[in-house]
């Protein structure tokens, strides 16, 4: 009898929901990608809460969100200092915290995931939230290569299952890929659509295949750069001069590595490595291999393919 009456409940969802206006917002993981995607939101008039596993990871993530705030409102009210910062308390106070998700998707109309790229870890923590999300609860994950569908099976909430892929520094990048898979509904995918438009960001619309649209060129790229570089073809330097100047892109591809993270590029590329070891787009560097084994992770730790200052996580 319980099995029958969840089986209907299913069945009226799909159609009793309707395009989800998204107002709440609740952020898994408070990293670079969760905080970038909290500010865009409550500076939008968004209501969010950020999640993480402890209280000073997320107050380093609010810190971080104020700390690009400040970057973003120094340009936007160069004249108006003071209207500037009042704006700046203002997004400040739309972000909430907690440690406890469970407890505040209660009020949600979107939970967002951009924690580590682990398929068992996103699985684990969906599988949990959908059984105490509302019913009208749109999930989506910020994932950069698995696949939406597999991470949405551990739950039964397929037709309002999405991803919603952003781009670092999320409060510069006007892109956001919205991705349906065969089982997301019309109603969830353009209340996604509608969502990206409202951060006021270009959405663009993607299958759920391997990268979707940007990774899947941008990884090549970088590893065919990474591959350059270590036959000896050309220094870090020349071959990011050479796309900067020749190609007219913001950062060459190396520092763009170093960027995105050298354990990300990694994850990425044995993944698709696994899945087609064929394709010499995407075979392995021994030397992506051995910086990532050094702890050599990019910005982010301090070293990559070149060295820099760890000044804050935005
Ligand atoms: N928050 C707020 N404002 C920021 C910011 C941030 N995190 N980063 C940059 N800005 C703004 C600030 O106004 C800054 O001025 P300030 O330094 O006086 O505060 C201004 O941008 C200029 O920044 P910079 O002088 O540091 O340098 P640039 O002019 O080169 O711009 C950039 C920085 C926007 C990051 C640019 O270099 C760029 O577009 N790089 C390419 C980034 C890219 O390709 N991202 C995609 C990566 S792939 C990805 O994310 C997918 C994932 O799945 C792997």
């Amino acid at each position: 009898m319980a099995f029958f009456s969840h089986q209907v409940c299913r069945g009226f969802s799909s159609s009793a929901v309707r395009n989800v206006v998204i107002k709440h917002v609740t952020i898994i993981g408070s990293g670079q990608m969760g905080a970038g995607i909290a500010q865009v939101a409550a500076s939008t008039g968004h209501s969010v809460t950020l999640v993480d596993t402890s209280d000073d990871i997320l107050k380093k993530s609010v810190k971080g969100i104020e700390g690009s705030l400040r970057r973003v409102v120094k340009k936007k009210f160069a004249d108006k200092p003071e209207a500037g910062e009042e704006f700046i308390q203002k997004v400040l106070q739309n972000v909430s915290t907690s440690t406890d998700a469970g407890s505040v998707v209660q009020g949600s109309d979107l939970v967002l995931e951009a924690i580590v790229e682990n398929l068992k870890i996103k699985q684990d923590i969906f599988g949990q939230l959908d059984k105490v999300a509302p019913q009208h609860t749109i999930f989506a994950s910020n994932t950069s290569s698995l696949p939406i569908s597999d991470i949405a099976s551990s739950t039964s909430r397929l037709d309002r299952f999405g991803g919603l892929h952003f781009f670092n520094p999320v409060p510069m990048m006007k892109l956001v890929e919205v991705i349906g898979t065969s089982a997301t509904s019309q109603e969830t995918f353009d209340s996604l659509l509608n969502f990206s438009k409202v951060l006021g960001k270009t959405p663009v619309s993607c299958k759920d295949t391997p990268g979707f649209i940007v990774n899947r060129l941008l990884v090549p790229y970088i590893m065919e750069a990474v591959r350059l570089h270590e036959r000896g073809h050309g220094s870090k330097e020349d071959i990011d001069i050479a796309m900067k100047l020749g190609a007219g892109y913001p950062m060459g591809p190396l520092e763009l590595a170093d960027f995105v993270g050298l354990d990300t590029a990694k994850f990425i590329i044995d993944g698709w490595s696994a899945m087609d070891p064929s394709n010499p787009l995407f075979a392995p560097s021994e030397l992506l291999n051995k910086k990532v084994a050094e702890g050599k992770l990019g910005r982010k730790t301090g070293e990559g393919f070149y060295k820099y200052k760890i000044l804050c996580v935005q």
